[in-house]
C-alpha cells in the first residue's frame, strides 16, 4: 500500500512541486515539457526510457568519479601489458590498482564470475577468464574489459591491446572496430534513437568485410552494472530506444573477422568464442547523452 502511494507520487508530480531531477526548481519550470515530449514520442509507438534510467546531474557527477578510476585502471594495464605475461597477472594489476584507488572491480563474483576483469584473446569474443595458464604471446590481440564500482556507482569500458608484432589483418580488425565505435558515437544525440547508432556501427563493420555479434550487446550503466536499455549493434536507424539527455550506456560492439556465430565454453560457462575460431575484437566506451549531443565518460 505504501509502495503504491510512492509509485503514484513519483510518477505524477504536481506542477508546483520540485522536479524529480533534484534541481530544486518547480516541475513546471524544469522537466515537465521534457516528460511530455517523451510521452508524445511513446504515443507514436517508439520505445522510450523510463525515468529510472535518466540520471540526475548529481548522479552523473558520482558516475564520472567512477569512470575516472576505470580509465586510470585501464591506463595502468596499458603501461604494463606485454608478451610473456599471463592473463592472471592482468587480473592482479586490475585488482591492485582498483583497490589502491578505493574502488571495487565489478566483475568479481558478478553472477558467479571468478575474476576482477575479462581478458579475451584472438578468437575469444568476450568474457575470457584470466588464468595462470594463459600467456600473452607475440602477435596476439587481447581485449581487457574493466568494470568498476566506486561509492556504489558503476563504470565499464574496454580496450584492445596488440601484443608485439600483430599481423596486418588482425591490426586492421582492431582499428576498424575502434572506428565503428567512433562512427556510432557520432549518432548519439538527444531525441535520436539507439538504432541510429547501431546501424552506423554495423554498416562500417560490414563495409570492411566483417560481421557483428548479435547475441551479446551493450547496456545502460551507472546506478547498476547492467541497466536498460539493452544495446544492439545490428539495429536499424529510427528503431530501438529514444535517446534523451541524462541517459548513459555503453557502445561495445564485438566484431568478427569471419562468421558472426559464437558459442559459450561448456566447461567454464563464460568464455565466448567465434564459431570458426577466426579473430574477434571489441572496444567499449561509456557515453552520456547531453542536451546538445554526447559526452564520453570512459574509454
Ligand atoms: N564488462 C562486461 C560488459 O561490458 C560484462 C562482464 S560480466 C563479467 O558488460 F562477469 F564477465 F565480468
Ligand atoms: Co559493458
Amino acid at each position: 500500500m505504501v509502495g503504491e502511494v510512492t509509485v503514484r507520487m513519483s510518477s505524477k508530480i504536481g506542477r508546483n512541486e520540485s522536479c524529480w531531477c533534484g534541481s530544486g526548481k518547480k516541475y513546471k519550470k524544469c522537466h515537465e515539457q521534457f516528460d511530455e515530449k517523451i510521452a508524445f514520442i511513446k504515443s507514436q509507438g517508439h520505445e522510450v526510457p523510463d525515468r529510472s534510467i535518466i540520471k540526475t546531474p548529481q548522479q552523473i557527477e558520482c558516475i564520472r568519479e567512477s569512470c575516472k578510476i576505470n580509465i586510470a585502471v585501464l591506463d595502468y594495464v596499458a603501461e604494463h601489458i606485454r608478451a610473456g605475461m599471463t592473463t592472471q597477472e592482468i587480473d592482479d594489476l586490475v585488482a591492485q590498482k582498483t583497490a589502491e584507488l578505493g574502488a571495487i572491480p565489478a566483475p568479481l563474483h558478478y553472477e558467479g564470475y571468478p575474476k576482477s576483469v575479462c581478458t579475451s584473446i584472438n578468437d575469444v569474443v568476450c568474457h575470457g577468464i584470466p588464468s595462470e595458464k594463459v600467456v600473452l604471446k607475440d602477435g596476439d590481440i587481447v581485449n581487457v574489459d574493466c568494470s568498476t564500482i566506486y561509492k556504489g556507482y558503476f563504470s565499464d569500458s574496454s580496450r584492445m591491446f596488440c601484443i608485439g608484432n600483430v599481423s596486418p589483418e588482425k591490426k586492421k580488425l582492431v582499428d576498424v572496430v575502434k572506428e565503428c565505435v567512433e562512427i556510432g558515437l557520432e549518432k548519439v544525440q538527444p531525441w535520436s534513437f539507439l538504432g541510429d547508432m547501431g546501424q552506423a556501427v554495423h554498416e562500417h563493420a560490414v563495409a570492411n568485410g566483417y560481421s557483428v555479434v548479435r547475441e551479446i550487446g551493450g547496456h545502460g550503466v551507472g546506478l547498476a552494472f547492467h541497466e536498460d536499455p539493452w544495446v544492439s549493434y545490428v539495429s536499424k536507424a529510427g528503431e530501438e530506444m529514444l535517446l534523451v539527455p541524462g541517459m548513459i550506456f555503453t557502445i561495445e560492439p564485438m566484431v568478427n573477422m569471419g562468421t558472426e556465430k559464437v558459442f559459450v565454453d561448456k566447461e567454464d560457462d563464460w568464455t565466448v568464442y567465434t564459431a570458426d575460431h577466426q579473430p574477434s575484437a571489441q572496444w567499449e566506451i561509456m557515453v552520456l547523452v547531453t542536451e546538445d549531443g554526447h559526452e564520453v565518460l570512459c574509454y
